[in-house]
């Protein structure tokens, strides 16, 4: 028996239960499940739980709650504000969807997918892509974020804009209650009005009301027709005049609206490789827009060509390259993709995922830089996202050269200038990557009183012990 703290018998129990491959002590095999993908924590776990079916979850669940040991959920472990990486205490177990990761159905007649919560995002959309059909959620980090954790953090991305967030494409779920109990509310039906919507409770809880284990999610025809766009623009102002001049012309086109800064753009080409600018030269701003149709004909390329034709004579956009392929629209997506790795190889920073009204976003984006440059000299502003549905990930790079610790020290001065930028325009400071733990200090301030009182009465009552994913969403009280 490794130097895990469970007791004896839990470790029997759970060793019995998941067997070798589901049942992982030893620190060589768990400490991969212990930090997060930007390395900002370093947790400890008991053991890695990795249950193969919603029974076997079911009955680790209910086995720890037993010995009142603590269980954080983890998918693909992508979380960007420390959601899925356990304390370091070494107290809590991390149970890992990931071997629960098969595709069970997908219909035609209602458009639906029904899957286990550990099947990738990636694998997700490749299986519905080889019926024809579409998944339209669409993230940079869809190669190792599963559903269950796009689910429990109402992930948004690239494709919000038109299709809304996972909680819209969310039909149905089962999920493991914090009592064990398997809460079944897998249902295709797009019309229920039967009580209170569970499904919608667990959806963004990120992980602590209970363990996604399988869900039905809305299909879309696979386009048949896609025309993208990267254009350059003179700030995030021109960005969203174009964004407002494709809408007037066809709202219902625009798959994606993406906006990059010079900064951003710079990292991007400078540090990750064949991503080259595709433009003459570099631009104040960018824009990346994507129109896409279930009909095969051109009225795409039209529409690209007469509002940027428009663009260009009014001086919008000073320069502009149009995918004529396959491969060249992936390139120009990769660019935008590769974004949070570029700032990850850039040193240490700062993220910002804040959203605030369309019209709120110029005035956003001046005021924080400024006051982020005056609370740092050197420090490198560079936004970037997705502009279409107001949220800007307003991340600051340190100064180069300067200390990474020294800087990282300074997070929340950074998090909270920002975020008092914010709240004077109305908006989040958590648009889709959640609260997780980098975040809870700020609930009291901007979701106190009825609001804050009332998500701890429902953790209170389905999680009388605070077992599943503590320390998470809730500042300690
Ligand atoms: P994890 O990181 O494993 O967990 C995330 C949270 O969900 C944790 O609180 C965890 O406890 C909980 N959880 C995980 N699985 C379950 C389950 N089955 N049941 C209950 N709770 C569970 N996010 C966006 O919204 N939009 C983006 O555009 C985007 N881009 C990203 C780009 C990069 C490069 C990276 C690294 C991340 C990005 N993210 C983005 C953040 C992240 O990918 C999403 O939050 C994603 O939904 C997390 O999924 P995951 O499976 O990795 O979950
Ligand atoms: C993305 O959209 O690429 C991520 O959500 C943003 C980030 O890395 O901040
Ligand atoms: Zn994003």
């Amino acid at each position: 028996m490794s130097d895990t703290s469970l007791p004896p018998e839990l470790y029997t129990a759970l060793a019995d239960l998941l067997g070798s491959s589901g049942f992982l002590t030893n620190s060589t095999d768990t400490a991969s499940y212990c930090t997060d993908w930007r390395m900002l924590y370093q947790g400890k776990c008991a053991a890695v739980l990795r249950p193969a079916t919603t029974a076997d979850c079911a009955q680790a669940v209910t086995l720890c709650v037993q010995y009142g040991v603590p269980i954080v959920p983890q998918g693909g472990n992508t979380s960007m504000v420390g959601g899925a990486t356990p304390d370091e205490s070494g107290k809590a177990v991390v149970i890992s969807t990931t071997r629960m990761n098969r595709i069970l159905n997908i219909d035609h007649a209602d458009l639906t997918m029904t899957v286990e919560a550990g099947v990738t995002l990636k694998a997700a959309q490749d299986a519905a892509l080889k019926e024809g059909l579409m998944l339209p959620l669409s993230i940079s980090s869809e190669g190792s974020a599963d559903i269950g954790g796009i689910l429990a953090t109402n992930a948004g991305g690239n494709n919000t804009v038109r299709y809304g967030n996972a909680r819209e494409l969310a039909l149905g779920l089962e999920a493991v209650m914090p009592d064990g109990a398997v809460l079944n509310v897998m249902r295709k039906l797009r019309k229920d009005n039967t009580g209170y919507a569970l499904r919608q409770l667990l959806i963004g809880s990120e992980g602590t009301l209970g363990i996604i284990t399988t869900a039905v999610i809305q299909l879309q025809p696979q386009p048949r027709t896609r025309e993208t766009a990267l254009c350059a623009v003179p700030n995030a102002k021109g960005a969203l005049d174009l964004f407002a001049a494709f809408r007037k012309q066809d709202p219902a086109a625009i798959q994606a609206f993406e906006y990059m800064s010079g900064t951003s753009m710079g990292l991007v080409n400078a540090l990750i490789d064949n991503c080259p600018l595709p433009l003459s030269e570099p631009a104040p701003a960018y824009a990346l827009v994507e129109l896409a149709s279930p009909r095969a004909d051109d009225s795409l390329r039209t529409l690209m060509e007469d509002v940027l034709g428009a663009a260009f004579e009014s001086g919008l956009v000073s320069d502009a390259v149009l995918a004529e392929s396959e491969t060249q629209r992936q390139n120009l997506w990769m660019i935008r993709e590769e974004h949070a790795e570029a700032q990850k190889r850039a040193g240490a920073s700062v993220k910002n995922d804040v959203s605030v009204p369309l019209a709120a976003i110029p005035e956003f984006i001046e005021k924080a830089t400024q006051a982020c440059e005056a609370l740092i000299p050197g420090i490198r502003v560079a936004p970037f996202g997705h502009i279409g549905d107001g949220n800007i990930h307003f991340n600051l790079v340190q100064p180069e050269g300067a200390d990474p610790k020294g800087f990282l020290a300074q997070d929340h001065a950074m998090m909270d200038t920002v975020a008092n930028i914010v709240r004077t325009l109305g908006g989040s400071f958590s648009a889709e990557h959640g609260v997780g733990q980098l975040k809870t200090y700020m609930m009291p301030s901007w979701r106190g009183g009825a609001e804050l009182d009332g998500m701890r009465k429902i953790k209170a009552a389905l999680d009388p012990q605070n077992l599943m994913n503590p320390g998470k969403i809730f500042p300690t009280a």
